[in-house]
């Protein structure tokens, strides 16, 4: 599955490319001091013994060497150049507001346990609206910057393909700017431990060609469309009538909980609770009704109170929220 790949060795932008290359570095230095170490290692265990008398004692001249040159002077050199290099590295990521779009950042992703909010923040109807959960769509080539906050407790945001880690933490804004150099779906993580469900942080970048990217907005921006059919008609009855409509938003309905993801479109993401699982028939029933077993601790309740009929019908509803 190419859009799962999370090798930072195979960057797919100038800020992960640059990381990439440290990388290379740094392992075949690596790989290098290790091949010389094993070398001495087998001469020491191979070599004849002698005897005391053969040989100098340790603080001769001869024998300081050894240590001067091999257990100073070359790990000095070798730990001095990779962290040069790094500085070097860092140096060239815009961190701060200066050095960043000054007219304010593109998305802002908020971390949560254990999904991320996603608000789109650039273009000529700005909002600081919740527009998306898991998912942050870029246009590709372009440099996106990233504001990024925590709700709760520090969380970690993480594109091997695109850039380096970034922590969000609660109280403090922190920036981000990612490019993506081809189309493609790049997958993330939170790379900081939050709490139980923090392998389950899983999101998106999904870079789109510029005209697709400004269709796909335009489309998110929308309010929910109104039920097509009598069965998601239902269902949206079901979901303004149960728990759901307390923790989240559905844009053009009287649901605006802001505890859970907004669902506005849910229908179009690829996968639900944090990507932690497809976003299908079968999965989004057992999410509904089982969530405390498919994610622990995560804030969505079992909703044991559905009849069948009602649970596929909220689920058709669901589905239709693209
Ligand atoms: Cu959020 Cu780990």
């Amino acid at each position: 599955m190419q859009h799962g790949m999370q090798n930072m060795l195979a960057p797919a932008g100038p800020a992960a490319a640059r990381i990439a290359s440290l990388g290379w570095f740094v392992l075949i230095t690596f790989a290098i001091v290790t091949a010389i170490m094993w070398v001495l290692v087998f001469w020491v265990a191979a070599r004849r013994r002698g005897t005391l008398a053969t040989h100098l004692p340790w603080d001769a001249p001869e024998d300081r060497r050894w240590i001067i040159i091999g257990g100073f002077t070359i790990p000095v050199i070798v730990l001095g150049t990779i962290f040069a290099l790094t500085l070097k590295t860092m140096a060239a990521f815009p961190m701060g507001d200066g050095e960043m779009n000054p007219t304010g950042a593109d998305v802002r992703v908020i971390g949560h346990e254990w999904w991320w909010e996603v608000q789109y923040l650039a273009g000529d109807d700005a909002q600081a609206e919740m527009l998306g959960a898991n998912e942050i769509h870029v246009p590709v080539g372009k440099p996106v910057d990233i504001e990024l906050r925590a709700h709760d407790v520090i969380h970690s945001f993480w594109v091997p393909r695109l850039h380096g880690k970034v922590d969000l933490i609660p109280g403090v804004v922190n920036r981000i700017r990612i490019q993506a150099d081809t189309p493609g779906m790049y997958r993330g993580e939170c790379a900081e431990y939050c709490g139980p469900q923090h392998a389950h942080m899983i999101f998106y970048v999904i870079a789109q060609q510029p005209a697709e990217y400004g269709a796909w907005l335009a489309q998110a921006r929308r309010p929910a469309m109104p039920p097509s059919d009598a069965f998601a008609e239902r269902g949206e009855q079901v979901f303004m009538e149960n728990q759901c409509v307390l923790c989240h938003t559905i844009r053009g309905t009287d649901a605006h909980g802001n505890v859970g993801p907004d669902l506005t479109h849910v229908g179009s993401r690829p996968g639900i609770a944090a990507n932690t699982i497809p976003n299908d028939i079968g999965s989004l029933e057992a999410w509904i009704t089982h969530a405390q077993s498919l994610k622990p601790y995560a804030q969505m309740p079992n909703i044991t109170t559905l009849n069948g009929q009602d649970a596929r019908a909220l689920v058709a509803y669901l589905r239709s929220l693209k």
